[in-house]
């Protein structure tokens, strides 16, 4: 009744952001990910009778405060009359703070608790618990370059493109390591109600998930920078013209687009794309990789620098 599992965030090229139902937590649009390697989060679970509470430990640090997301993805996969819980979860990197964190941790425990209970890997029913839980976590089951597409009554994932097949590299700036002022949850339930241009960017994505998936098969960098710095403003777009705006970025983040702009001039590959959060991720060939590296190291305001491959996935370390 105890399993640990491992998962790497995933990094949205087109975004979600939005839901069709926020009851079942769909997301309104279809979305394109990379999965990184190494960036992680460990879920170990452990079901039991003789434990007479769930206990929540992060990074080694006991959770007094109420994790019911934590809580609801447990009882969506083992039921509400299960055993309680004991979750033992470690992280190495800065949690909501636009990092996606929760795309690890809830891919990582829906296998975990999975895999407890005994039941075999099923990438659509783990996907469609994952993203019940967080719209981004079902992303993170697979590696590599993954598109989530929205059917009739959930969620389907499916690898575009397998990590060594295109091997980009992801480069991110951490500007602030504190948490986010506003859940993605809840600033998407705000754009929706609120933006003008929410109508028109749930529209829109088709579009540009057709052209981020053709750009991926014929591993076309410009097409893919392209479409993906546009889906990106237009996200931040959305959130900026909600009321009240929600404004994730600071001035690192702005200097580091602008470098990144710089360097494009220059004819560098590479292109940028931002989350609920004010870090910036870098996506470049490996050629690329170190002069990118110094560019937003240079920048004010950068904290620290985290570097990424593209993963291959998660996996189940020990299953007792
Ligand atoms: O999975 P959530 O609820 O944390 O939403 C993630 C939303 C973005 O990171 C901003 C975009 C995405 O597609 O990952």
């Amino acid at each position: 009744m105890q399993a640990i599992a491992k998962s790497s965030p995933n990094i949205a090229l087109i975004k979600y952001w939005g839901k069709r139902d926020t009851l079942k937590n769909l997301p309104a649009v279809d979305s394109l990910s990379l999965t990184l390697d190494s960036l992680w989060t460990t879920m170990d679970v452990k079901f039991s009778p003789e434990i007479l509470q769930d206990e929540l430990v992060i990074n080694d640090e006991q959770q007094d405060k109420e994790f019911s997301r934590v809580q609801d993805c447990l009882n969506l996969v083992a039921g509400e009359s299960r055993n309680f819980a004991k979750i033992k979860s470690s992280c190495n990197f800065p949690i909501s703070a636009g990092l996606a964190s929760s795309s690890s941790s809830f891919s990582a425990l829906v296998i975990a608790a999975n895999s407890a209970l005994g039941k075999k890997w099923n990438t659509h029913l783990f996907a469609n618990q994952a993203s019940a839980i967080s719209g981004s976590a079902a992303r993170s089951l697979l590696g590599g370059i993954v598109e989530l597409e929205n059917i009739s009554n959930g969620i389907k994932i499916q690898q575009l493109s397998k990590p060594n097949r295109w091997p980009l590299k992801v480069i991110i700036a951490i500007t602030d390591t504190r948490k986010k002022s506003i859940s993605s949850s809840e600033a998407m339930k705000l754009s929706a109600k609120t933006s003008p241009f929410y109508a028109s960017w749930v529209q829109d994505q088709v579009f540009d998930m057709k052209e981020a998936k053709t750009a991926v098969v014929d591993q076309d960098f410009e097409k893919l920078a392209v479409i993906s710095e546009h889906n990106c403003l237009k996200m931040h777009s959305v959130m900026w013209t909600s009321r009240p705006s929600i404004v994730y970025w600071n001035s690192a983040t702005i200097n580091c687009m602008h470098a990144i702009r710089n360097l494009q001039k220059k004819g560098e590959p590479v292109f940028f794309t931002i989350d609920a959060g004010p870090q910036i991720k870098a996506i470049c060939l490996p050629e690329n990789e170190d002069l990118v590296e110094k560019r937003l190291g240079e920048i004010v305001g950068v904290k620290s620098i985290m570097k990424s491959d593209l993963g291959s996935g998660p996996s189940v370390d020990i299953n007792i």
